[in-house]
């Protein structure tokens, strides 16, 4: 990291996107660039040699868990993985008891993804070492966003000015809301299009163009970034029925002909094939970013743990 680096990321936890300047997100974003060749190369790293990092995850993961384990191995950290199935929580420890436990053993960054929104803060308020959120409830998913908005910007050389659609189960989703604040923040108009039963109640408060109508909602747009339909977070009905619903709103070539023609597509994953997304669409080499996005996660994730690891060496920890 360059000498004035830490002070233009000055925070020891990542939360959330809400409330990043531009500026962070930027030097955020700038680190990662750097960091993908050494990710391409498979290269290792003494940037965080001496420090632990500590996945705990609480709800299922593939890419998250194991690209912050990636990213910690080839900055030279020790990483440790809490398979929760496998722990004292099973036993009915609390998170903050767990956490305690965990913070004992002297972690220098704490990864937790968690069911309940505002996790990752009731620890951070709690525990001296950095704590970064792998995705909280529905709430908030920072370095998803982070990774998609450096694959838009590789892709398109500036994420300022671009129209991006955000569709499915924006309701649900924490990449949505995650991404909402950044893309807003590094100047995109962002709309947001799906059914009214899968749109947060509060969504006239977040500046989006919103859309039930999926074709005009595409129209003009240069990503469409599909959602997951988050069955685990709906306690009920929100669709009459998948088929419906994937008539509707999944994304194919019909309906991404709506888009501009050198429109993208963006999927966080995992994908419900057929569903949100056709399989032509998420395969297609030229226009689907899906599994590039999964590449610049690792990049992404090596930058904010050096970033936040950089504020604790700064603070003296
Ligand atoms: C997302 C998540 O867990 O929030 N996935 C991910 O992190 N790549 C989206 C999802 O589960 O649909």
């Amino acid at each position: 990291m360059t000498a004035s680096a830490p002070s233009r990321f000055p925070h020891r936890h990542i939360l959330g996107i809400e409330g990043m300047s531009p500026v962070e997100i930027g030097t955020l974003l700038d680190l990662a660039e750097g960091y993908i060749d050494v990710s391409t190369r498979k290269e290792k790293l003494g940037t965080l040699h001496g420090r632990t990092v500590m996945n705990l995850f609480f709800e299922d993961s593939t890419r998250t868990r194991t690209s912050f384990e990636l990213a910690a191995l080839r900055l030279g950290a020790d990483v440790i993985n809490m398979a929760v199935a496998n722990s004292s929580v099973k036993k009915g420890e609390t998170l903050i008891d767990t956490a305690l436990t965990l913070h004992a053993m002297h972690p220098d960054v704490l990864i937790i993804r968690h069911p309940n929104s505002g996790a990752p803060h009731l620890l951070a308020q709690k525990l001296g070492c950095s704590v970064i959120n792998a995705g909280d409830g529905s709430h908030e998913h920072p370095t998803q966003a982070l990774l998609d908005a450096l694959t838009i910007r590789r892709r398109k050389g500036t994420i300022a000015g671009l129209t991006v659609a955000i569709c499915g189960d924006v309701a649900h989703s924490r990449v949505a809301r995650s991404n909402i604040h950044l893309l807003q923040t590094m100047g995109a108009r962002v709309r947001v299009v799906g059914p009214p039963t899968l749109m947060p109640p509060a969504i006239d408060r977040f500046g989006v163009e919103v859309f039930h109508d999926m074709k005009k909602g595409l129209t003009g747009c240069d990503i469409v970034m599909m959602l997951r339909l988050q069955l685990e977070r709906m306690d009920g009905a929100f669709v009459p029925s998948l088929r419906e619903y994937s008539h509707f709103y999944g994304l194919d070539h019909e309906m991404l002909a709506a888009a501009k023609p050198d429109a993208l597509v963006m999927h966080p994953g995992p994908l419900n094939r057929g569903i949100e997304i056709s399989t032509e669409v998420a395969d297609e080499i030229d226009r689907s970013l899906i599994l590039q996005q999964v590449e610049y996660g690792v990049a992404t994730r090596m930058a904010c743990l050096e970033a936040v690891v950089a504020t604790l060496a700064e603070a003296g920890k």
